[in-house]
């Protein structure tokens, strides 16, 4: 993103140091050319619709293109790839913990390899964070109570400034980390070091122990919605509306499970508000999310279609 960010910046800048150099030099022609003499008269001047016409044109065009371009860039720095690497950070006062969907946990560092795209799950556990990493042109607010999504394909190997740039209390300016970028190889090696597993098993740990897995059964016969496949598709609600099951919408039913009830099932589901920290919040979003992606974790949770269409049709009536 970088070549583009800096193209459209040294844009801007051409612009404003042209249109500077023409105001200052109209502004100094003028007062010399116009200025007061003895024995002349100022001639009154009626406004002239040609002329105004072209000064607001001009402009528009300008501002017009700088709009459009400034749009590409920032929606194409707003979208992450599909197939983004994922990594999930929690930022507190006043560190940033990282934790890679493959398991690995990381404060206030983060490896990454070069080439790769990599999508980035923030929350913050206290106050607004902001991650800025300004090598990559990367700047995301942090928020408490909800996911923000930025993402960087680091071009070139080398260890980046990381900085926290929203102030978050006194140590604000000490919240700074780097971002990694090895080649390849060397981000294998490092991969390969101590690790719990993947971040979706340790959710299907939390799942069960929580007891979640009582309610949100792999059949249809559960309380809750069976959850296989249901990460990234749309979602019809009780209300009527229609909304798709991103990490905030799991992040959503977890915390306050009343707000967005699925159609078909009653608001029963008690709050996990105070109960999973923010980490297993993560690993329970990456566990419902590699419940889409057949051939990931899940191993233990049979999927749905396993279940005889006979049983499937007895209803949901747990008492
Ligand atoms: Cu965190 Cu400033």
């Amino acid at each position: 993103m970088s070549g583009n960010v800096d193209a459209l910046y040294i844009f801007l800048l051409i612009v404003s140091g042209m249109m500077t150099l023409l105001i200052f030099t109209a502004l100094i022609y003028f007062a010399a050319r116009y200025r007061r003499q003895h024995g002349v008269q100022a001639e009154q001047i009626e406004g002239s619709t040609p002329l105004e016409i072209t000064w607001s044109i001009i402009p528009l065009g300008v501002f017009m293109v700088i709009f459009a371009w400034g749009a590409v860039v920032y929606f194409k720095g707003r979208t992450p790839p599909r197939d983004s690497t994922e990594v999930y950070v929690v930022a507190k006062q006043w560190m940033w913990k990282l934790e890679h969907a493959e398991g690995q946990r990381e404060i206030n560092e983060l490896h990454v390899p070069v080439g790769r795209d990599v999508k980035l799950i923030m929350t913050s556990q206290d106050v607004i964070h902001s991650f800025y990493v300004p090598a990559f042109r990367m700047k995301q607010d942090v928020l408490p109570g909800r996911y923000t999504v930025a993402w960087f394909r680091a071009t070139k190997a080398g260890t980046y400034h990381l900085f926290c740039a929203e102030y978050c209390g006194t140590q604000h300016s000490g919240m700074i980390g780097s971002i990694v970028v090895q080649e390849p190889a060397q981000y294998e090696a490092w991969m390969s070091g101590g690790t719990t597993g993947p971040l979706s098993a340790t959710g299907e740990k939390i799942f069960s122990e929580l007891g979640c897995v009582t309610c949100h059964r792999s059949d249809t016969q559960g309380r809750g919605p069976n959850l296989q496949g249901v990460f990234g598709t749309p979602v019809q609600l009780e209300d009527g509306r229609m909304i798709t099951a991103d990490e905030n919408y799991v992040r959503e039913s977890i915390l306050d499970p009343g707000a967005k009830v699925v159609k078909g099932f009653k608001p029963v589901m008690p709050t996990f508000q105070g109960l999973v920290s923010e980490e297993q919040l993560n690993a329970l979003v990456a566990y419902v999310k590699s419940l889409s992606k057949p051939g990931e974790a899940g191993g233990s949770v049979k999927p749905a279609v396993a279940v005889p269409a006979k049983d499937a049709t007895k209803g949901s009536q747990v008492k």
